[in-house]
């Protein structure tokens, strides 16, 4: 089973935070994780926003795209967090 997760580049590249996530996600999804960036998902209100497959997530936080992408993949038997 994969997910696709789409973001926005611009904003999902000035967090750091976000990124830090992101790299943790896809070390954690190597094969499931679908990650599409995009120059703008029309969400600048929101930022920063995802979309996993067709579901909008506005103003989402690192641990909250964790727990969302988790949440979609079944939790990693070796889950390695903070
Ligand atoms: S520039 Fe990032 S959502 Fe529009």
């Amino acid at each position: 089973m994969s997910v696709q997760l789409t973001l926005c580049r611009l904003c999902a590249r000035s967090r750091p935070e976000f990124l830090r996530a992101l790299a943790k996600l896809t070390a954690t999804y190597p094969n499931d994780l679908i990650i599409e960036e995009l120059e703008c998902i029309a969400a600048c209100d929101d930022v920063p926003a995802i979309m996993l497959e067709t579901s909008y997530y506005p103003q989402v936080s690192p641990g909250e795209l964790i727990a969302l992408v988790h949440q979609r993949l079944g939790e990693p038997v070796n889950a390695n967090e903070p």
